[in-house]
């Protein structure tokens, strides 16, 4: 089974699944799932969840989906834990934000083929923490999609221990 955040639809049999179907199951695109992201989900599944929701805004205004699919699923392709680093390294939070896309970018670039308009999508993802401003319009979609994922992930399953404590 494999789903975005708020979402019942199983995207292994979907157009979406076409577009990353020859990196996903890749050595280290399948290395996030041991890595805990945002407290209370894995580094794959925010990936997932960015990938799935940038290649559906880009669909559906005519941008390029397929690379919206792709970047998404590679833009935190980096393998420590942000935590430790922030609290070990002297520039912490926003030294992180510009460093780790870079790594991502380079670590994506070792999987596969990565187009200019890719490049810019996971190299930008943080902006505005970031300086350089996004070249194209599916950066900035990403850059929306990221923050807005981050927000799913950290309040729902807070919301439903919440549900659940009251029905109990
Ligand atoms: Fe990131
Ligand atoms: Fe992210």
């Amino acid at each position: 089974m494999l789903k975005a955040i708020c979402s019942a639809k199983e995207l292994t049999d979907n157009s979406y699944y076409d577009c990353v179907s020859d990196i996903i199951d890749s050595r280290q695109i399948q290395e996030l799932k041991s890595i805990t992201h945002h407290v209370s989900t894995t580094r794959f599944q925010h990936c997932i969840n960015v990938s799935y929701y940038s290649y559906i805004v880009c669909r559906r205004l005519s941008l390029n989906a397929r690379s919206a699919a792709r970047a998404g699923l590679m833009h935190d392709l980096f393998f420590y834990d942000r935590r430790e680093y922030n609290s070990t390294r002297s520039k912490g939070q926003a030294f992180h934000s510009m460093k780790h896309s870079l790594e991502a970018c380079a670590n994506a670039a070792e999987i596969t083929y990565i187009t200019r308009l890719e490049r810019d999508m996971i190299e930008k993802h943080m902006w505005p923490a970031t300086r350089s401003k996004p070249s194209y319009k599916e950066t900035y979609i990403i850059t929306i999609i990221d923050k807005y994922c981050a927000v799913l992930e950290f309040c729902v399953p807070r919301v439903q221990k919440l549900i659940r404590r009251k029905t109990q």
